[in-house]
């Protein structure tokens, strides 16, 4: 067995040294994420040495010191370079210095602001031009991303670089409310956001499940409704000037009318029902929602909206507004009078009342409107912000009515879905017919990461590096849609988000140590990188009832969303059943190492009984390898097999498809190919 993982561990060291080989010949141009909208290769070097130095002319906002002396300590802990320079300040102003940036006026955090950048890299010197310091931010980024090595040492290739993003908004969602995130992870995840050139993130601050955001007006709302979780008035005023000073919005969602219950373990008396409330312990869409009937209601949310317009400075404040099921509404008797009274004759229209009342509160305090598409209901002004979760129709609905719309539709990352599927998903679709004056409604979009089944050890794992091709479709040309290439990309950007402390990589051997009873990993490890978990709402749908109490600690929560290798042995299989023997060799690796790896597990598993559910994916692994293997064989020998041999290996194909422990083996469909793709008697 020893022998074996000698072999195991220098054929990928092979694989990867290779594709690290061609992607340096190929030049770290071409490595680029999101790609910029032009790169000329002027095919030289600027050599990197500790004699680099950086100025800043113009008239930029002072957040640009902060993130060019930020890059400057990127390059020093990525080349071990003790520059002469420590940091960038105003006063850094040289003639001389090698990396000069010259922006025209300062940037401002808002929609329709200029984020547009040149780099200009030649043998010996540097330019960074733009409009604004957020622009030079994005140029920074870029830059960083260039640190190339050869035989001499650390260099940069020399280019000419123009570009500026397709959309203006380009945002994360992350939910703090159903597991909540503390600034550390809020954080790490802004760098990352930064380096991928995103600039909004969205934080869901309320739901059934906590209240995360202190109130001094109704210290009660967290003091009830968090578990003592939530962020400090301080925490937030940190998490904001940190996102401002890597040209990030902060945009606060407290979701009403429904998703409310939190709020009413300390106000009752704002509900529809009589109660009383506790903070909702499971997953789902509950009864509980305001009484939009009672000026109580509105005098609390103007109170406390007025609160957190002042302490979140965007001009857009998010108040939710999905998935309100009316039934608190239908049976509350004076709420069904107001309506009658009032003529309102659904849930809808009782909302739309509800929203204007709202909006007229948030106008009052100098905030423009954001909700989920729900709040799309006729009457509403069209200065407020949709963001489409049901459906691209939505959007272009919006967008056709002349509000400005962004895409979540597509972009819901809690769902496991592949990278391809959300890089292929586009705001405006390259065959749209929409006129000219209805796109330019469609500001962008936001991937939505909703907190049930993470935590903040296992969060980033589902954000990255997923969102990179996410943040590459918002950023770059339309014409940049080639998969091969954004996943041979994402595989880099991968390992260089590590840099900022994402921890997708770091806390996979974790939680598989903890797996393991702190035993040895690698079996374990070579049987969760190709499992993911299942897709979709299908989790909550297997016989485990999850609360916010559950353990997160299980073999689904460490597999991640996409399994890299699965991706590359589909690859394989592809080439290889195009007559491409070259591949032969590959397939028969992979699937000896799970054949292999069968008994392997078997002995960790002994030692670890939480690991137990998984036992029979590890027997139909090993068993739908065999197959593929002879699959592999008869098809390089031109061999046929009888109708049994393929009743037999489907029997074990399908048998490979359920899921156990709420994950999947990822290569089956690819086995099955190879196994359909033998001549049959
Ligand atoms: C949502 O996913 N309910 C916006």
């Amino acid at each position: 067995m020893k022998l074996f993982k000698t072999y195991f561990i220098s054929f990928t060291i092979f694989f990867i040294a290779a594709s690290f080989l061609r992607a340096q010949e190929e030049s770290v141009l071409n490595n680029l994420m999101p790609v910029p909208a032009k790169v000329i290769n002027l095919n030289g070097k600027f050599r990197l040495d500790t004699s680099f130095s950086i100025s800043v002319f113009g008239n930029p906002d002072k957040r640009i010191y902060g993130a060019a002396s930020r890059m400057l300590h990127h390059l020093s802990g990525r080349t071990g370079f003790f520059f002469n320079q420590d940091y960038v300040t105003d006063t850094s102003k040289s003639d001389t210095a090698q990396f000069v940036i010259d922006c025209k006026k300062p940037g401002k955090l808002g929609l329709n602001e200029e984020e547009s950048y040149s780099l200009n890299i030649t043998p010996h010197k540097v330019e960074l031009n733009a409009e604004t310091d957020l622009g030079a931010i994005h140029g920074l980024q870029t830059f960083l991303q260039l640190l190339s090595v050869d035989d001499n040492g650390y260099y940069f290739p020399t280019a000419k670089i123009i570009d500026q993003p397709r959309f203006q908004w380009r945002g994360l969602m992350i939910d703090v409310a159903r597991h909540f995130m503390p600034v550390d992870v809020i954080k790490r995840n802004i760098d990352a956001m930064a380096f991928l050139k995103m600039n909004v993130l969205h934080l869901h601050l309320s739901d059934d499940q906590g209240f995360r955001v202190e109130s001094k007006i109704f210290p009660e709302l967290t003091k009830l409704g968090s578990d003592g979780k939530y962020f400090t008035q301080d925490q937030i005023k940190d998490i904001i000037a940190y996102a401002d000073a890597r040209g990030i919005r902060i945009i606060p969602e407290f979701d009403v009318p429904g998703h409310s219950t939190s709020w009413f373990v300390s106000h009752p008396e704002l509900a529809s029902a009589p109660g009383p409330y506790k903070i909702e312990r499971k997953w789902g869409v509950f009864n509980p929602v305001f009484n939009p009937t009672i000026e109580a209601t509105y005098k609390f949310l103007d109170k406390f909206f007025g609160e957190m317009a002042k302490l979140f400075p965007d001009e857009y404040f998010h108040i939710g507004g999905d998935e309100n099921n009316g039934k608190d509404w239908g049976a509350n008797k004076s709420i069904q009078a107001f309506m009658k009274k009032n003529h309102i004759a659904t849930a809808e229209a009782l909302q739309t009342y509800f929203n204007k009342r709202i909006l007229k509160i948030l106008t009052k305090h100098h905030k423009r409107m954001i909700g989920w598409d729900e709040i799309l209901q006729p009457g509403m002004p069209n200065n407020i912000v949709i963001q489409s979760w049901r459906g691209q129709k939505a959007l272009f609905d919006a967008a056709r009515k002349g509000y400005m719309g962004i895409l979540s539709n597509g972009y819901y990352i809690d769902l496991m879905q592949p990278t391809s599927y959300h890089y292929l998903n586009d705001p405006i679709p390259p065959d749209s017919v929409l006129p000219e004056n209805v796109k330019k409604n469609i500001l962008g979009g936001e991937a939505t990461q909703w907190a049930e089944l993470v935590t903040k050890e296992n969060i980033d794992s589902r954000i990255w590096p997923r969102t990179a091709a996410i943040a590459e479709r918002f950023w770059s040309p339309d014409s940049v849609r080639n998969v091969d290439d954004m996943y041979r990309r994402l595989e880099i950007i991968n390992y260089e988000l590590e840099d900022f402390g994402t921890t997708q990589i770091k806390n996979y051997d974790m939680m598989l140590r903890r797996l393991t009873n702190d035993q040895d990993i690698s079996a374990l490890k070579t049987f969760v990188d190709v499992i993911e978990p299942v897709k979709g709402y299908k989790r909550h749908s297997q016989g485990v009832h999850y609360t916010s109490y559950s353990p997160y600690t299980r073999v689904v929560d460490a597999a991640r969303p996409e399994s890299i290798i699965d991706v590359h042995f589909r690859n394989y299989v592809d080439e290889f059943l195009k007559g491409n023997l070259a591949y032969k060799q590959s397939l028969i690796f992979w699937m000896n190492l799970w054949v292999n790896n069968y008994p392997e597990l078997e002995h960790t598993i002994i030692l670890s009984p939480i690991l137990r559910e998984i036992e029979p994916m590890s027997l139909n692994l090993k068993n739908i390898s065999e197959a593929g293997l002879e699959a592999v064989r008869l098809i390089s020998l031109n061999q046929k097999a009888d109708k049994d041999w393929l009743d037999q290996k489907m029997k074990l194909i399908n048998e490979a498809k359920k899921p156990y422990g709420q994950a999947e083996l990822e290569m089956v469909s690819a086995i099955e190919k190879l196994i359909k793709a033998v001549k049959i008697n």
